[in-house]
């Protein structure tokens, strides 16, 4: 009887999704067919529960952003007292609170060198959006208002809003809808030659140098790039790669902005990715693994020399979302790093991150269809052949990336696709307090998923 009610609630709240809830990033003609393809109720360290009573390994840290694992109660118990105490005050006219502040000072601490000062967002695509507003407004400042153009690297994904979404390279979003910000160029990524100023090298006029010379660096604010490249199938720079771009944009006056809102907080086995090749960036944003994904909360991480010019604006700063400095919010973003501090995770992603990616070897050797690996840290990917050996591709059409998603879903292992156009990538990110015997059955049900797939060609 208990199990009937149950299951009769379930197919309510499926018919009720589907009557309502206009998903994001999901497939709306789908949807209103089907239904919502997973409602999820409860989540437990790296582990996520849904309606059904069936659990599934959280393989991609929900959206790259659960970094501390789920049902954390430090966070929701100090999320309750904030709430109790002062859920919301506003941050505009110079008002402030305690808990901006206090993870403002954090902020500044565990930051590369320099960046000492936060602009408070709620979300990531917010987080560089602000970034281009903030580069721009400086070079208006600084009496050289021409600088306007963001140059932005193939591949990359930095958000949705307008100014985001036209920096995000990826066809689908890049192209959703025709909106598009002027002044967004996009380069060809990880030209280490190019940069350095070899004019002769192969695609040198693709490159982000080449769009400079070509378009005058006086017209040029800022270069956003993700240190490694996220959505887009994990991509990791060649060595001398950023600190190429950094020392193009000081030769050429044009900011360097990090987008670290995958990367950051330790994904990549230190708390920021721009570290592991010693790059100071203009501007940082973040967002996801600044709460775990507990709260929504964004920022961009400011460089001294910039903020030292904003502050001798007298005027209104005419940028700011209501939820800019959510006391809330801040509270949960404060409690999570010292969370991330207190037990290592850093560390933890770089020493497990070496584990995962000894065992995708072993995929790589076991399948057929795995023709490489590649990532840093927890943040890692699989990329899919028709035929591995001679790295043919598979037609567009078989759809092997969603098929293996599927193959995985059913063997309850959340992941997801990237690539598209015939490249099929397997991108992973399991939250930082895996541990090894959990990563070996990740394994297991991404082993058992490939195998089902290869059985099905
Ligand atoms: C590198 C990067 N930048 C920006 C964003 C956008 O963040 P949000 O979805 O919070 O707006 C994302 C989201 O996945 C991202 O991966």
């Amino acid at each position: 009887m208990a199990q009937k009610a149950a299951k009769d609630q379930q197919k309510e709240l499926l018919k009720k999704d589907q009557k309502h809830f206009l998903h994001p990033t999901s497939n709306p003609k789908q949807q209103a067919k089907s239904g919502a393809s997973i409602v999820l109720k409860r989540g437990k360290g790296i582990y996520v529960e849904d309606i059904e009573g069936k659990r599934y390994m959280d393989g991609l840290s929900s959206l790259w952003n659960v970094h501390i694992g789920h049902g954390n109660e430090e966070l929701a118990n100090v999320s309750y007292e904030q709430m109790s105490t002062l859920a919301y005050a506003s941050s505009f006219k110079g008002y402030s609170n305690p808990a901006a502040i206090e993870l403002s000072e954090e902020l500044a601490n565990i930051a590369p060198d320099k960046l000492n000062s936060v602009f408070y967002t709620s979300g990531g695509s917010e987080s560089n959006d602000t970034a281009f507003k903030l580069s721009r407004f400086y070079w208006e400042q600084v009496g050289k208002p021409e600088k306007k153009k963001i140059i932005s690297l193939e591949r990359s994904y930095h958000g949705v809003t307008v100014g985001a979404q036209s920096a995000t390279h990826l066809p689908a979003f890049h192209s959703f809808s025709g909106s598009y910000m002027n002044g967004m160029f996009h380069a060809l990524p990880h030209l280490t030659d190019c940069e350095r100023g070899n004019t002769s090298a192969d695609h040198y006029e693709q490159s982000i140098r080449g769009i400079v010379e070509r378009e005058g660096a006086d017209t040029v604010a800022a270069v956003i790039l993700e240190p490694i490249q996220g959505a887009g199938g994990i991509y990791v720079p060649p060595a001398g790669y950023l600190e190429a771009v950094r020392k193009l944009c000081d030769e050429f006056d044009i900011h360097l902005i990090a987008d670290e809102v995958i990367c950051g907080f330790g994904r990549t086995g230190k708390m920021f990715a721009v570290e592991h090749w010693d790059v100071t960036p203009d501007f940082l944003s973040v967002a996801k693994g600044i709460t775990s994904g507990y709260a929504q909360l964004g920022g961009v991480l400011i460089h001294d020399t910039i903020q030292k010019e904003i502050a001798n604006f007298d005027g209104v700063l005419a940028h700011g979302f209501t939820y800019s400095g959510h006391p809330t919010a801040c509270a949960v973003g404060l409690k999570n790093i010292e969370i991330i501090e207190r037990e290592g995770l850093v560390e933890r992603a770089d020493e497990m991150g070496k584990v995962l990616a000894d065992r995708l070897e072993q995929i790589v050797t076991a399948h057929s269809t795995v023709g490489l690996t590649r990532g840093m840290g927890l943040l890692r990917s699989i990329e899919l052949f028709k035929d591995s050996k001679s790295f043919e591709r598979f037609d567009p059409n078989e759809n092997a990336a969603e098929r293996v998603y599927q193959a995985c879903f059913d063997r309850g292992l959340l992941l997801r696709t990237s690539g598209g156009n015939g490249v099929n990538i397997i991108p992973m990110a399991p939250p930082l307090i895996i541990t090894e015997p959990e990563i070996d059955e990740l394994i297991d049900r991404l082993d058992a998923g490939l195998t089902a797939f290869e059985s099905s060609l």
